[in-house]
């Protein structure tokens, strides 16, 4: 397993786009080394901007799909459960909650997939507060770079180490992470080859990404999730136009 954290991390005031042409550099120049000295790795890709890199680590390697993944919703799930939790007065270990799309601003945390000891959120909690925590847990990169000066490191990497766990002990847990989508979540539908990594629930283990679990989506959730993936195009077609040997 190869775990890809090398890249400039963001300070106070900076998106993680702002971050782009330097870490695609970096990204790129670790990922052709690991072509050649660990050909039959899983990797996990961790730097940012996350979508970006995870591509920019699968265009470089050359590896299949499922063997390159890129870890943001464990994260960014820990937070939503976290802001929940304080909410609730309760431990963060018993809320499960599904977090889908890309690693921005505009990810996309689901109330309806949420739930306490299996008891609905909204039995829990008024929508009000909920979605106080959602935009929390969206901003919460944020936040955390404003109170460090530097970007997370600890909860990002208790996140990679979910991951990693799941696939050494070919534990076959869900987990949120960056996968390649092409029909899954209407990313790329029927376009073969075409296909992008977003944040979705996959089944992990020894094999890496082993199966995307696909949830029908409604109302708002399809708008945002779609708002989401365009973002994650938006963003790959940026390394696309700066690094033509990358598209
Ligand atoms: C965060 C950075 C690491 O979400 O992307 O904290």
């Amino acid at each position: 397993m190869v775990v890809i954290t090398a890249g400039l991390p963001r300070k106070p005031g900076m998106s993680r786009d702002d971050l782009i042409t330097t870490n695609v550099k970096i990204v790129r120049s670790v990922s052709e080394q690991v072509a050649k000295f660990a050909p039959a790795s899983v990797v996990i890709v961790v730097s940012n901007p996350l979508d970006a890199m995870v591509y920019t680590a699968w265009k470089t390697t050359g590896f299949p799909t499922h063997r390159i993944l890129g870890q943001a919703g464990c994260l960014d799930v820990a937070r939503f459960r976290c802001f929940l939790a304080m909410e609730l007065g309760c431990s963060v270990e018993d809320i499960q909650a599904l977090l889908l799309g890309g690693h921005g601003d505009d990810m996309v945390p689901l109330p309806r997939f949420t739930s306490v000891h299996g008891i609905p959120i909204s039995m829990l909690l008024s929508e009000e507060v909920v979605n106080k925590c959602m935009q929390r847990a969206k901003v919460g990169g944020g936040e955390i770079v404003q109170l460090m000066g530097t970007s997370a490191y600890y909860a990002p990497a208790s996140g990679t180490i979910q991951m990693v766990e799941a696939i050494i002990k070919d534990k076959k847990r869900i987990l949120p992470c960056a996968a390649y989508c092409e029909d899954a979540y209407g990313v790329a539908k029927g376009q073969k080859g075409a296909g992008y990594f977003v944040g979705v629930p996959c089944v992990i283990g020894s094999n890496g990404m082993e199966k995307i679990i696909e949830v029908d989506l409604v109302g708002d959730e399809r708008k945002l999730m779609d708002e989401s993936i365009s973002h994650v195009k938006d963003l790959v077609g940026a390394v696309r136009k700066i690094f033509p040997d990358l598209a």
